[in-house]
């Protein structure tokens, strides 16, 4: 693969993007984060770590969560705020302190982030049964769920079929990508695991990579691992965009936990064809990706099925919920935990990068988020590249994403156009 298109992937790899250097971040004097948009126009934020973020209500005092939530209204209220109600509050005390804990960790992110929406990480997998009272009211309202739902799976996605070219015949070669977030059962989730925890899991899932019919590498963050990268070449990967960033740059992450131990535990499988990869220690035990670059989706959604069903097979047990599907720490990958997107331009519909609102904008009302070029959180160049993927990712099959990505575009390209024409 050319240096210049991975270029192109910047949006592909990093899900959060801050601009203060890490030494900057640890010495963060105030507890809160404060917002600063500069030149960059990038989200800064100060840095604190899960300790300091607990020791704000030690001895779990919700009545100081309660008059921080309160705090919080007045500057955007997450949806973690909104639902711990009176009677979820009631609710809370009512546990055992052993369970007060965990879920006041469970809150953690959205205490120490004025900016954050939805403002809870789950710290284990039975968390979503243990504290449904707090929990399924956020994941209905954020997934829109009404009634019973029940998540259902099916990967059956036509080759052949969405085809981007059909929609505009200079779609021709285009970066797709399709990742899913997922955890192995019988691990706490990174926002709790201890630094042994974290070492093990790695050696682990290096046992899975041995037995993976697919070849490819591992690489380790791990300081001493034997397939350590040197900070060269970690430095490399992440300018080629292979290698997630450093965590410990995003404030939702420090503050939950899920960034605890930085690099320990943290590492990247790659095929040999650099078309698959593996994040190990990220927002979730492991985030599995594919990118292709081409013109039909089915394509990448083949490529990043096998490479799940060669994990099932080597014998990796994905934590599953009942009702709602595949189980990650951020309520909002539940169900199908699969974003697929494509990089494209729009430089009409934002009016040549200097309105990303109007393209979002758009972009919402067909049911697609847009990104920035490095991700959520980012910004876009002065040709509207944007990272265009659906935003259902519950109630859904694999399937479904896939042709709401193909419908989707089809609409926002017929958009561009007109907005080209007036
Ligand atoms: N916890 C953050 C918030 O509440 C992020 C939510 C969605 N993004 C994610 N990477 N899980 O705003």
């Amino acid at each position: 693969m050319l240096l210049s298109q991975r270029r192109l992937f910047a949006g592909h790899f990093f899900s959060h993007s801050f601009c203060l250097g890490a030494s900057e971040q640890k010495s963060a004097a105030s507890i809160y984060p404060q917002r600063d948009t500069r030149t960059t126009g990038v989200i800064m934020t100060k840095i604190i770590f899960k300790n300091d973020a607990q020791r704000q209500y030690i001895n779990i005092d919700w009545n100081k969560v309660v008059a921080r939530l309160e705090e919080l209204k007045n500057v955007k209220e997450s949806l973690g705020n909104k639902h711990f109600t009176q009677s979820v509050r009631e609710w809370a005390e009512s546990l055992e302190i052993e369970e007060q804990i965990r879920l006041l960790n469970v809150t953690l992110g959205g205490l120490s982030n004025d900016d954050a929406s939805v403002g809870v990480y789950a710290t284990r997998p039975e968390d979503y049964e243990r504290f449904a009272p707090f929990l399924e009211p956020i994941i209905r309202e954020y997934h829109k769920i009404s009634g019973e739902t029940k998540q259902h799976h099916d990967w059956n996605i036509p080759v052949g079929e969405y085809v981007l070219t059909k929609i505009d015949p200079s779609l021709d070669r285009v970066s797709m990508r399709a990742r899913v977030a997922r955890n192995v059962n019988g691990w706490n989730l990174p926002s709790s695991m201890s630094q042994d925890e974290r070492v093990q899991f790695e050696a682990y899932m290096e046992g899975i990579f041995a037995g993976l019919s697919i070849a490819g590498k591992y690489h380790s963050l791990t300081p001493g691992h034997a397939a350590e990268l040197s900070q060269e070449e970690a430095d490399q990967m992440r300018r080629d965009h292979m290698l997630f960033n450093d965590m410990t740059t995003d404030n939702h992450l420090t503050s939950s936990g899920i960034a605890s131990h930085w690099p320990h535990g943290r590492g990247i499988w790659v095929s040999e064809d650099e078309t698959k990869m593996i994040w190990i220690g990220e927002e979730d035990h492991l985030r599995i990706i594919s990118i292709v670059h081409g013109n039909d989706l089915g394509v990448v959604d083949k490529s990043l099925s096998d490479l799940l069903t060669a994990m099932e097979n080597a014998g990796v047990a994905f934590a599953m919920h009942p009702t709602y599907g595949v189980i990650t720490t951020c309520p909002t990958n539940m169900g199908t935990g699969k974003r697929q997107s494509i990089l494209g331009m729009f430089p009409n519909l934002s009016k040549r990068g200097t309105d990303e609102a109007n393209l979002k904008r758009i972009a919402k009302e067909l049911g697609l988020q847009a990104r920035g070029l490095s991700g959520e959180h980012s910004q876009m160049d002065e040709r509207g590249t944007a990272d265009i993927s659906p935003s259902a990712r519950f109630g859904v099959t694999e399937a479904e994403v896939t042709k709401r990505l193909y419908e989707g575009l089809r609409a926002l390209y017929a958009r561009e156009k007109e907005a080209g024409q007036e």
